[in-house]
């Protein structure tokens, strides 16, 4: 007879998930297209780490990018598990940073009651830093001052190697902000919201005690959205899992549009020379769209470069026709979406639409 964990599963889950799902030891990618169940695969792993392999749930950690999505991972894990609350760490990548820090934060100089800066407390700062080396806000707006020292920051650079690397004249100007910012900021015994990933992984490489501790308590780690990761967080959990740790990456190269933001596809593309040996799975099913959504979005993403490549399927059949509108102009463009809308209105509700524009 089989097993209840077994059977849960294969009610559930296809045979791809599963073989992810119950993949053993060592780092596995799961590369997957939009709703394939990226993140079911995610929730029902922790499930079976710790109803099959007996995993001490305390000892798995699961980073996602948004809190929502943490609350709900959280929830459908204990939901399975019939456990509440969960010991396992889900949460984001800053938070897992924060408590990281709340413990260990003196190791790289922090005060034991520091605290967050919120973008406002950053803005001044910078303001301050800009006052202070004679320079103007109006040549210098403090939002793109901030963005280039975030994105430093995102590089793991500090203002030494910031300024070592910086080129032309507003780089040259931005490395002496970025050093007085920090300044300002210790003074104030604040971190900003960078500082949480940056400061984490200064703290794992540095303090060879303190990693092998946390690792410890990190015997299995599980990521999701893996293709927004930037370099920082990358670097985390480079220093949580090891090269050759039990890291589970779920992520589809496709739906990487963050690099405005850090986000560096190259995590994704590069998995198997930063864990060597890795396995790697692929989710090609689909469970939102009809084929012929899915035939048209593969085809336009088919030009993208820097990707690995898949090919969604699914069995919801063909479906409706992907209509294409070539409005003449704005007006034009919304007095046709008001008429798909109302047309639409005879077999559907108002509630089960949506209008998607770029801006
Ligand atoms: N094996 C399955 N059987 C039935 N439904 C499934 C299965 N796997 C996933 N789904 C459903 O497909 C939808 C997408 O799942 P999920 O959100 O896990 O996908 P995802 O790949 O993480 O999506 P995204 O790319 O948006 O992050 C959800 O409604 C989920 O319940
Ligand atoms: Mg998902």
């Amino acid at each position: 007879m089989k097993k209840a964990v077994s059977l849960e599963l294969d009610r559930h889950l296809n045979p791809e998930q599963i073989a992810a799902v119950t993949h053993g030891e060592g780092p596995q990618l799961v590369l997957a297209g939009a709703g394939s169940g990226k993140t079911r695969v995610i929730t029902y792993r922790i499930y079976w780490l710790i109803e099959e392999l007996g995993v001490d749930p305390s000892r798995i950690a699961a980073m996602t990018f948004t809190n929502k999505a943490a609350a709900e991972m959280r929830e459908r894990v204990e939901d399975l598990l019939g456990l509440h609350p969960l010991p396992t760490s889900v949460g984001t990548f800053h938070r897992y940073g924060l408590i990281l820090l709340r413990r260990y934060g003196e190791r790289v100089g922090l005060r034991r009651d520091f605290h967050i800066l919120d973008t406002a407390d950053q803005i001044g700062l910078v303001k301050e830093a800009l006052a202070a080396e004679g320079l103007s806000e109006t040549a210098f707006s403090p939002r793109t001052v901030l963005s280039a020292i975030s994105w430093a920051k995102n590089r793991l650079l500090d203002p030494a190697a910031y300024e070592s690397q910086a080129q032309g004249f507003f780089e040259k100007k931005v490395s002496g902000l970025y050093r007085k910012y920090q300044g300002l900021l210790g003074q104030a015994s604040g971190v900003d919201f960078d500082d949480l990933i940056s400061l984490s992984v200064k703290l794992l490489s540095q303090e060879g005690d303190v990693r092998e501790r946390v690792r410890f308590r990190t015997q299995f780690l599980l990521v999701d959205e893996y293709q927004d990761t930037n370099h920082a967080q990358f670097r985390l959990v480079e220093a949580l899992a090891g090269e050759s740790g039990n890291l589970t990456a779920v992520g589809d190269e496709d739906q990487s549009i963050y690099s405005w933001r850090g986000a560096e596809v190259s995590n994704i593309l590069e998995f198997e020379k930063s864990f060597p040996g890795a396995t790697i799975h692929k989710l090609e099913r689909n469970y939102r769209s009809t084929q012929t959504i899915l035939d048209v979005s593969g085809a336009l993403i088919a030009n993208n470069i820097h990707r690995r490549g898949k090919r969604l399927w699914t069995e919801s059949g063909a479906g409706q026709k992907v209509e294409l509108y070539r409005a003449t102009d704005e007006g034009d463009e919304a007095v046709w979406v008001v008429k798909t809308l109302q047309r639409l209105r005879h077999s559907y509700k108002l509630g089960d639409m949506a209008v998607l524009v770029r801006t």
